[in-house]
């Protein structure tokens, strides 16, 4: 069975946007490998389109972000994004190829490479973008 990590809280930015839908999508990831485990493909297949569906505008909402800040990074950050969203596509092909093993393999595979992104990229963002308390030293 999958191991229940779901959420890390070193994944935590401070940033309640963010990290709201860093939840989710992890949680989706998750729920798409439980599917399979639990030998469902059909459900499986409806996750991993909720799930495509909800990066691409999760990494939507940050890409904008990073052009209304002039984030300097912005280009390589957009980069990953697009990374994972081939990522996302490749695991529905290997789903509708019926390798579920392989389709398996890959959501724990993408599930890591999210969780160094929103520890790396994303927390770089989050300090470069965060509202700033009013104040402070
Ligand atoms: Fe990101």
């Amino acid at each position: 069975m999958v191991e229940a990590h779901v959420w890390n809280e070193k994944l935590d930015l401070s940033h309640e946007a963010m990290d709201h839908e860093h939840h989710l999508q992890i949680a989706l990831v998750t729920g798409f490998a439980d599917a399979l485990e639990q030998r469902r493909p059909w459900l499986a297949r409806r996750v991993a389109a909720q799930l495509l569906t909800y990066s691409t505008a999760h990494f939507g909402g940050e890409e904008l972000l990073m052009e209304a800040a002039s984030y300097p990074a912005r280009d390589a950050h957009a980069l990953e994004h697009g990374e994972f969203l081939a990522h996302i596509r490749q695991i529905q092909r290997a789903l509708d190829e019926g390798d579920e093993d392989v389709a398996l393999e890959a959501a724990l595979d993408l599930r890591q490479a999210l969780a160094a992104h929103m520890n790396d990229a994303d927390r770089r963002l989050a300090e470069a973008t965060r509202p700033r308390a009013a104040g402070g030293a």
